[in-house]
């Protein structure tokens, strides 16, 4: 059976969730803390060194609440012409190709995911949100959107 394994002493919360990280758009924002809330599990389930199909499904989640998540800003950014909405898409766009690409992966057994998806994870909870997420968020917030 396919186990990950991290460091016992490893005291670090993953994922944890700060107030560094809002734009202060409650339906995004809620979102995003959704997102890093798979994050911790996703560690968890790592570190506890769970079985193929629990992380399978956590993975799975993953991906469908990034395709989720990821229209609905999408569909916030078209509605009010944000004018970098192209490029915000295709950031959308390639972080989602990777993290199906980590999944197909981890479904044909190979079994080296473990930090890919965490720094998948990172890199996007990150560098996303506080890169790209953070550009639209005064564009959003003057057009009243909550
Ligand atoms: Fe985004």
């Amino acid at each position: 059976m396919l186990k990950f394994r991290t460091p016992a002493t490893d005291k670090v919360i993953m994922f944890e969730w700060k107030s560094e990280y809002t734009v202060n758009i409650g339906s995004i924002d809620a979102q995003h803390q959704n997102l890093f809330a798979i994050g911790r599990e996703l560690y968890a389930a790592m570190s506890a060194g769970q079985g193929k199909s629990g992380l399978g499904r956590i993975l799975a989640r993953l991906v469908q609440y990034a395709a989720v998540h990821f229209a609905h800003e999408e569909r916030l950014l078209q509605l009010h012409q944000y004018p970098d909405v192209a490029r915000h898409k295709a950031e959308h766009d390639a972080l989602f190709k990777r993290v199906v690409a980590i999944q197909t992966e981890f479904n044909a057994g190979r079994t080296n995911m473990a930090v890919q998806v965490l720094q998948f994870l990172k890199d996007w909870l990150e560098t996303h949100i506080k890169g790209s997420d953070f550009a639209y968020a005064p564009y959003l917030k003057a057009k009243k959107v909550t």
